[in-house]
């Protein structure tokens, strides 16, 4: 935690590998009037993130890491989160999988949003299988995160129809919009119930 103008802030690394626009929408809360979070660092396994973009149009501190070597890169990684006295990893489109090491040095202190209702549609084109079965509701999750792929407990869950005539793509944008409002929102309620 740190002090800014006398109030105490959560200090926040936001883990991206892509698009960006879950960092886009936590920046933008950051900077909200009365905010409780900083984002300190932004990580990033990919230099041609098109995300990392908001790190740099806002300043914040952002670090590229090589994962060919997947030991030292989260070596880096905890260096890093050390250096910047970061309380909370915020995963966002993030597509690494962290280790056990990160996982226990920060345990209960990772968050994750995934474009489903978990406990269903764990792991990748969770659209594609929604619409293929059929589903009536899709939505997103912000959880914590445990060794296991999207399993940690749900802090918060938003669900919205899915459409007779959706496709995979108009389902993602769909969904996509909502985790934008779900994540800050997600943060707020984490704060309130675990500090
Ligand atoms: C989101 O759909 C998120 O749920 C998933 O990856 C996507 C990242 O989107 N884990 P963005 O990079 O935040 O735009």
């Amino acid at each position: 935690m740190e002090k800014l103008n006398g109030k105490k802030k959560l200090v926040i690394s936001v883990f991206i590998s892509g698009r960006g626009t879950n960092l886009k929408s936590l920046i933008e809360f950051s900077k909200k009037k009365n905010s409780q979070i900083k984002i300190a660092l932004v990580i990033c396994n990919d230099k041609s993130a098109k995300g990392i973009n908001y790190a740099k149009k806002n300043k914040i501190n952002f670090l590229i890491v090589n994962y060919k070597n997947k030991n030292k890169a989260e070596n880096k990684i905890l260096v890093n989160l050390k250096k910047n006295k970061i309380d909370l990893i915020c995963l966002a489109g993030f597509m690494k999988i962290l280790s056990k090491k990160i996982i226990n040095i920060y345990k209960n202190k990772i968050l994750n949003i995934h474009p489903s209702l978990l406990p269903k549609y764990k792991g990748l084109n969770t659209h594609k299988r929604v619409i293929e079965n059929k589903e009536k509701y899709s939505g997103c999750t912000v959880h914590l995160v445990n060794s296991k792929l999207d399993s940690g407990k749900i802090v918060l869950q938003k669900k919205i129809k899915v459409f007779k005539n959706d496709n995979e793509y108009s389902l993602a944008k769909r969904v996509l919009k909502i985790e934008n409002l779900t994540y800050p929102r997600a943060i707020r309620k984490f704060i309130k119930t675990n500090l």
